[in-house]
């Protein structure tokens, strides 16, 4: 790899650190230099926040057919078949060479143990460390990664746009903190893993780097979106004043875990057969219906009927966190309710990674291979991140070499007069930069907009007026700063317009994504909305 001072040049360019940015670059190590770009510590990402685990057909009583037919049933007719097959069909080779690396999922004696959780009609969910499966999947990627000297990471350093030369993406922008040292990184394929975009809501379980930079930056370069509309919101995320809005893992339902309502009443049986263990998006909506019905804000999670040995040591994370923020969750219930977890949509992809940008590929929740259709089956993103991280991996090796030998052998597709090299850059219409104050409330404006307008239900009269604000935000921050805080904003507010863009034009209601003035899913519903500048 060569460094200068403001220009690097390297073979392959991943945005991104969590699974599926660390699994490209294990595969990538073997094809030449890798560059990976990290916004903040080598720790923020969903990945190592991940509680529950890792669905994969791996038990005794599970077959990989079985794991097929509930991640398409709980994607509610939308998921692509062939992006599911390879899901559940290369998802135990994933596993089974993450256990070779070293990673300690927990047992029973000798035997890998399996959890339960929503939607699963087995026991199909490894976890690690008890609550701690993400970290622990980290921890054995980024040793391996270690193992290459061709991999370089490049933390905190906060990739603003995208280049596209000759309409084939060559490399990307990145802004290097604290410095603010600006980098042009050339390489011969990229690959963005820059995750989710929970942030734009007000209630989120998601990290605060997951500001949907992958995504409006892969718009703004020319890149399709699939799917923005279907957000997966969490049913059971703490609600507690002054508190992180903490993850309580859907595990603890599939261990026992009740819900009531602030009655005390298991709701739950009056919405679905499967109470707490039915599909996602139903527990969601109907916790939005309790809270209505009782004109609160909050339900509670009730794990006090189980032993208080077992609830400590198996989900010893959750425990000591809610305990130190004043709950102990063996005693008392936990007050919850949900908050924007996971994107189904993103980057339009095929099951490669290749988005319809030549040298650009995309992989883990930034993309979209239509693998979750309407609705996540819970614990599918870890999986989804080391199968399709592999592939954009192995995609993108093998463009580099076919690009290669055309230019070896003169057979070039760029025109001699192409176009010039465009960084995609953000809109510019507003004369000045936005003071930060005024950033900020934006930033506030915009999360609780997101939540009342385009959250868990929603209608045509909210989205459009959401959509105008939008807009008028985005020609106010026009103009910005090179500063991670100002970039982030902006990409908030595009990744916010594409979801409430998707969320109009899909007049009916699947999976996550609920109209009140369209009930049903609604004529022409397996029509995917794709949005392209
Ligand atoms: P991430 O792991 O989010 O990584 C994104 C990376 O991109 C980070 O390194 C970040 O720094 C970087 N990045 C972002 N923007 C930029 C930028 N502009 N420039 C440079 N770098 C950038 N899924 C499961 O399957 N099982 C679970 O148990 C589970 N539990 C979860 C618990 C929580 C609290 C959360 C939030 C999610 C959970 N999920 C779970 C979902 C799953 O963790 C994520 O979908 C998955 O880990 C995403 O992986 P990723 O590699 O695509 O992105
Ligand atoms: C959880 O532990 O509830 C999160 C699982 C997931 O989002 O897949």
């Amino acid at each position: 790899m060569d460094f200068t001072e403001e220009h690097i040049t390297t073979d392959f360019l991943i945005i991104g650190g969590g699974a599926a940015g660390m699994r490209a670059a294990i595969e990538l190590a073997r094809s030449g230099d890798v560059l990976v770009a990290t916004k903040d510590s080598p720790s923020e990402s969903s990945t190592e926040y991940a509680q529950g685990g890792v669905a994969v057909a791996l038990s005794d009583e599970d077959e990989i057919s079985i794991h097929y037919d509930d991640t398409m049933q709980a994607g509610d007719g939308l998921c692509n078949r062939g992006a599911v097959k390879t899901l559940v069909a290369e998802g135990p080779m994933r596993i089974r060479e993450l256990i070779l690396w070293g990673a300690e999922f927990d047992r029973e004696g000798t035997k890998l143990a399996f959890t339960q959780e929503a939607a699963h009609t087995k026991r199909r969910i490894l976890h690690a460390h008890g609550d701690s499966t993400g970290r622990e999947i980290m921890r054995v990627l980024l040793d391996k990664v270690r193992s290459f000297n061709k991999v370089t990471k490049l933390d905190f350093a906060f990739t603003q746009n995208l280049i596209v030369r000759n309409g084939r993406c060559t490399g990307a922008v990145v802004l290097q903190q604290p410095e603010g040292k600006q980098l042009v990184v050339t390489a011969r394929a990229v690959i963005c893993a820059t995750g989710g975009t929970g942030q734009v809501y007000e209630r989120t379980t998601n990290p605060g780097v997951a500001t949907g930079d992958g995504l409006a930056m892969a718009y703004r370069a020319g890149a399709a979106l699939m799917d923005m509309e279907f957000i997966q919101f969490h049913p059971t995320a703490l609600f507690l004043s002054g508190a992180p809005q903490f993850l309580l893992s859907e595990a603890m339902r599939g261990e026992g875990g009740m819900l009531r309502n602030i009655h005390g009443f298991r709701f739950l049986e009056q919405y679905h057969p499967a109470r707490e263990l039915a599909p996602r998006d139903v527990v969601t909506r109907a916790i939005h219906s309790e809270l209505n019905a009782t004109e609160t804000d909050h339900v509670y999670l009730d794990m006090t009927h189980l032993t208080n040995d077992y609830v400590m040591k198996r989900f010893p994370r959750i425990y000591t966190t809610c305990k130190e923020l004043g709950v102990d969750i063996t005693r008392e219930p936990i007050p919850v309710s949900p908050a924007a977890h996971y994107i189904m949509g993103g980057v339009k992809t095929d099951l490669w990674g290749a988005t319809n940008i030549p040298g650009l590929f995309a992989a883990g929740e930034t993309a979209c291979t239509g693998v979750h259709g309407a609705n996540r089956l819970a614990s599918n993103s870890l999986l989804e991140g080391l199968v399709f991280g592999e592939r954009a991996g192995l995609a993108a090796a093998r463009y580099a070499t076919k690009r290669k030998n055309r230019l070896l052998s003169g057979l070039s597709a760029s025109p001699i007069n192409g176009r010039q090299a465009t960084r995609s850059r953000n809109p510019r219409r507003s004369a000045t930069p936005l003071d930060s104050r005024d950033a900020d409330h934006i930033q506030m404006s915009l999360k609780k907009l997101m939540s009342d307008a385009v959250g868990i239900v929603r209608d045509r009269k909210k989205l459009s007026a959401a959509l105008k604000q939008l807009r008028a935000w985005e020609r106010m921050t026009a103009i910005a700063e090179p500063h991670r805080s100002a970039g982030e904003l902006q990409n908030m507010i595009t990744t916010s317009l594409l979801i409430a863009r998707s969320a109009l034009l899909r007049e009916g209601s699947v999976g996550a994504h609920f109209r009140n003035d369209f009930p049903n899913k609604g004529k022409g519903w397996r029509k995917r909305v794709v949005i392209r500048k």
